[in-house]
């Protein structure tokens, strides 16, 4: 499946917005609703491979009524940043991580692989042709990039398909919580469970969260923002967000739930691991479970809890609400450590500290 990577011809909009429209839009993005002026679009058929890359006017897409993906959601997308520099230039976070994760993936829904170097090679040529589009320097704005590849062969077989669209879209993003970093509840879901070992909640695929919406449902009618899911098995470990992983501070030690195949690699997660060493604290990944998480909080040694992720950055977690009770996580307020260890990747990003790790992918 890898041949070599194709060319990206550009076909400019002859329609873009003007100046004084997108300032508007990029004086408050909000998350994931203005797009930009254009998206690149790669095509894979069996026999020949990656073919007919094309920058082209953002825009609808014409698909055919029994079109694969719309029937058994053989799909798989990414999301990564681009942060404007102190410079004025623009330098994405991590695309080949999120290159290889997209490839993972892609084994998992039984697609074909795109280059990592393809992958970086669409997203640079997106950002560099919409660079307007990218938010000032210096607050939390950023470009979000929504890589993703579906089965566009029209058929209802059901089967790997013969043929796949690869697309990239971009979305200028603000906070993705409106209001800025404030904590946010959690409904531990000890029922309804997001993922089973040997499924494909590691895979970054669409219908993991149509499968997370209805227990986000009833977390929202019991007051809280977001669900931590369980283990599929036992009811007890902890796993993570619907879209977030999560992160437990013992003092200036954080932990993270370890990768056990039904939750997402997070890039954030793992570059967490890093920063927080860099800043002199100790990480490490293992098993939390439910009934250590409310026994440590009111021990007082698990101090903050945190959620992270591309979109969403490092959230902290002010109440955990589950059957048997609820409880706050410090004080309900954002902790020291986390507000911490999200500054110091907020500067890697947008360029004010030093990118100890090479993280940094300039266009
Ligand atoms: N977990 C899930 C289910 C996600 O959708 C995301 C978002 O991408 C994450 C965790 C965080 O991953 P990352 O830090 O790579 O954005
Ligand atoms: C991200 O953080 O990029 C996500 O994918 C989370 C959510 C928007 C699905």
């Amino acid at each position: 499946t890898t041949t070599p990577t194709p060319t990206i011809e550009l076909k400019p909009t002859a329609n873009p917005l003007s100046t004084a429209e997108r300032e508007a839009i990029l004086a408050n993005p909000g998350f994931g609703r203005h797009f930009t002026d254009h998206m690149v679009t790669i095509k894979w058929t069996e026999g020949r491979g990656w073919h007919d890359g094309q920058l082209v006017p953002y825009g609808p897409l014409s698909l055919d009524p029994a079109t694969n993906v719309l029937h058994y959601a053989q799909e798989i997308f990414e999301g990564l940043k681009a942060y404007r520099q102190p410079d004025g230039t623009v330098a994405s976070f991590r695309p080949e991580a999120n290159a290889e994760r997209f490839q993972r993936s892609a084994r998992r829904l039984a697609m074909p692989e795109l280059p990592v170097e393809t992958f970086i090679e669409a997203c640079d040529a997106l950002v560099k042709q919409d660079k307007a589009w990218v938010p000032a320097h210096g607050g939390e704005e950023s470009l979000y990039l929504r890589p993703f590849m579906i089965a566009s062969e029209v058929g209802l077989g059901v089967k790997p398909a013969n043929e796949y669209l690869f697309i990239v879209i971009a979305s200028p993003a603000g906070a993705y919580f409106p209001g800025g970093v404030k904590p946010v509840s959690i409904w531990l879901s000890e029922d309804r469970v997001r993922a089973v070992p040997g499924g494909v909640g590691d895979a970054k695929t669409g219908g993991n969260y149509a499968a997370s919406l209805l227990a986000q449902a009833e977390a929202a009618e019991k007051g809280c923002d977001q669900v931590a899911y369980l283990d599929a098995v036992e009811h007890k470990w902890v796993e993570e967000l619907g879209g977030m992983n999560l992160y437990f501070v013992y003092g200036d030690k954080i932990v993270t739930p370890t990768l056990t195949g039904s939750l997402l690699a997070g890039i954030t997660r793992d570059s967490l691991l890093t920063v927080a060493r860099d800043l002199g604290y100790t990480s490490e990944e293992s098993r939390v479970s439910i009934d250590q998480w409310q026994a440590d909080t009111s021990e007082g040694t698990l101090t903050e809890v945190f959620a992270c992720g591309t979109a969403a950055v490092i959230t902290p977690v002010g109440t955990v609400k589950c059957r048997s009770g609820e409880w706050t996580q410090s004080g309900g307020q954002p902790g020291p450590v986390t507000m911490k260890l999200r500054e110091a990747l907020l500067d890697v990003q947008r360029g004010t500290a030093k990118d100890r790790h090479g993280w940094m992918h300039d266009l």
